[in-house]
């Protein structure tokens, strides 16, 4: 395994890059969301390369991406009015619109689906490469299935350093969660996966409302989900997460009494220093996008530790924390102890 660094030499790695594509091979790339084990989405072959690489299970559809509007004529079939301000709006960015796919995009890709889902990310090499190798590029999250995903290479590393043959080095994401995932195939917008894109600014664009998926509700049937992805266990370290609702003087005296080793606390910014535990800051409680740009590569590192417990302080329930809310539910499975 290879990290390549698209410095002096662009040209040398980005060549070497494209070729390793085009043979049918599997790379990791970083996109401004997360980084993403990009493959050739024309090749059958190499997309069910994703899925080994991964442990991916066989029935959750992969993300195109895309680095210019021609390519999305070959992926789907029309482009319905939403999803022609939705592009104006927010694409290049961290939104994947689902549409009615074309014959030709591969079953491999869409697991059966007749939709499929397209992004075009707004990542400077990830548009090169794109670009140059002139093909979409089908590419998940680049984590082991189950993982939280990854937003610095060392992550891409720890997972499939034994699995890729390069790792493209494009720093911290500056996203640090998956994008927004909306489906426009039906009659009302729904938000299949919510992201920095939030509903309201979907709807300011849309000048209507927006539906977001009953079943990204801590209480919903986890088997009905309508992205596949989203029924799995999740974003999910290995040590065992509980989200804490409520103030910080709550949390405070929560903590004392349940203190033990191998405990620790993911708090907001300048909380750290009061706890008698190990703690990590992720971000603002005021600022959303701080916080989703750490959140991942702190349950990783608490794992890294070694640590078998983690208490989360939640942000307040908002719009704009509607997608910390998604992850750290999954990753929690559903436990959350109201300190009110
Ligand atoms: O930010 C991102 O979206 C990152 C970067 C690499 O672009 N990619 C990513 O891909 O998060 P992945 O595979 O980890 O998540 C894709 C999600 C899954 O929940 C999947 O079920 C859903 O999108 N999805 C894909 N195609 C779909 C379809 N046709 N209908 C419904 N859901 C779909
Ligand atoms: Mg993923």
């Amino acid at each position: 395994m290879q990290i390549l660094r698209f410095k002096e030499n662009e040209k040398a790695e980005l060549a070497l890059v494209c070729n390793h594509l085009k043979a049918g091979n599997v790379v990791v790339i970083p996109t401004e969301t997360v980084y993403g084990l990009a493959a050739d989405a024309t090749n059958e072959k190499a997309v069910n390369k994703i899925f080994e690489v991964k442990g991916r299970p066989i029935d959750n559809p992969l993300i195109v991406h895309i680095s210019n509007l021609d390519m999305l004529n070959d992926l789907v079939r029309e482009i319905p009015n939403s999803a022609q301000e939705l592009i104006k709006a927010f694409w290049p960015g961290p939104l994947t619109i689902i549409m009615k796919k074309q014959k030709q995009v591969l079953n491999a890709i869409t697991c059966g689906l007749d939709t499929v889902a397209v992004r075009m990310p707004n990542h400077s090499i990830a548009r090169k490469i794109i670009e140059k190798v002139e093909v979409p590029l089908a590419a998940p999250s680049a984590n082991l299935s189950g993982l939280p995903s990854p937003t610095e290479v060392k992550h891409c590393v720890d997972d499939l350093k034994d699995k890729v043959d390069f790792i493209v080095d494009g720093g911290k994401c500056e996203v640090g969660i998956e994008s927004t995932v909306i489906s426009v195939t039906e009659t009302k917008p729904v938000i299949l996966r919510p992201g920095i894109i939030t509903k309201s600014q979907i709807e300011n664009i849309l000048h209507r409302e927006v539906a977001i998926d009953d079943t990204l509700s801590p209480k919903s049937d986890i088997e009905k989900v309508n992205s596949p992805g989203m029924k799995y266990k999740h974003y999910s370290p290995r040590a065992d997460v509980i989200l804490c609702e409520g103030t910080y003087e709550n949390f405070e005296k929560y903590i004392l009494k349940n203190i033990s080793p191998k405990t620790c606390a993911m708090v907001f910014e300048n909380e750290g220093e009061s706890l008698k535990i190990k703690c990590f800051e992720y971000g603002k409680a005021e600022n959303s996008k701080s916080l989703t740009k750490n959140i991942f590569a702190v349950l990783r590192q608490i794992d890294s530790e070694g640590f078998s417990k983690v208490f989360v302080r939640m942000p307040k329930r908002s719009d704009a924390n509607l997608a910390i809310w998604n992850r750290l539910i999954r990753a929690a499975c559903f436990k959350l102890i109201n300190l009110r």
